[in-house]
């Protein structure tokens, strides 16, 4: 082999091991793809917790039966209300400290969560007290429709902008608020 010959070999040899990896890191950051799953995960949850409270406002389940719903989201499975708080640790170990917003978002989750998780409570052990469930309801589509869901949308901003290649996603809310925002359900008297 020339002399030309192997310094054209090893070239090529270099540019390909550099260039597949470099396109790659340039299109995906190494959070994207757990910064996707939790999204969606959390989607799953909300898309649950939605299905829960529209099927308390229609009055299609009630009493025992819809305290059986609210017992199965308060299980830490995927899907359940109670699943919502890892999905919060994992999106807020991936947004920037920097990212006044989202972080001030995922602090006030932290404080808020309970509150849902407590109304499911109270609906479980008040499964024969019609005005008990029903103010418990409303206080769950205060929580989600005002503060919950519009913090939501903000942690998912704050990581999917730290974490190049991660897909944006914005939450929907239930029937009482579509579209979640503050202001969007008259939260009751207390
Ligand atoms: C129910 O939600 C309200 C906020 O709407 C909250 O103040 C209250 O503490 C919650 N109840 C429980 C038992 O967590």
């Amino acid at each position: 082999m020339s002399l030309q010959a192997i310094v054209l070999t090893l070239l090529s040899l270099s540019v390909s091991t550099i260039a597949a990896p470099a396109r790659i890191t340039a299109r995906l950051s190494p959070g994207a793809a757990t910064t996707n799953d939790n999204i969606q995960g959390w989607l799953d949850n909300i898309a649950n917790v939605n299905g829960f409270l529209n099927t308390a406002a229609a009055g299609t389940l009630t009493g025992p039966a819809l305290a059986n719903s609210a017992s199965l989201l308060l299980q830490d499975i995927p899907g359940a209300a109670a699943d919502e708080p890892n999905r919060l640790m994992a999106l807020s170990g991936l947004i920037s400290p920097a990212d006044t917003t989202a972080v001030s978002a995922s602090e006030d989750l932290m404080t808020i969560f309970g509150g849902v998780l407590g109304n499911l409570t109270t609906i479980v052990d008040n499964s024969g007290d019609a005005a008990v469930i029903s103010s418990a309801v409303d206080q769950i589509n205060c929580l989600r429709c005002n503060f919950v869901l519009p913090d939501i949308d903000q942690v998912f901003a704050g990581a999917v902008a730290n974490n190049a290649g991660a897909t944006s996603a914005t939450t929907v809310g239930p029937l009482v608020c579509p579209i979640p925002a503050a202001g969007s359900f008259v939260c009751p008297a207390t």
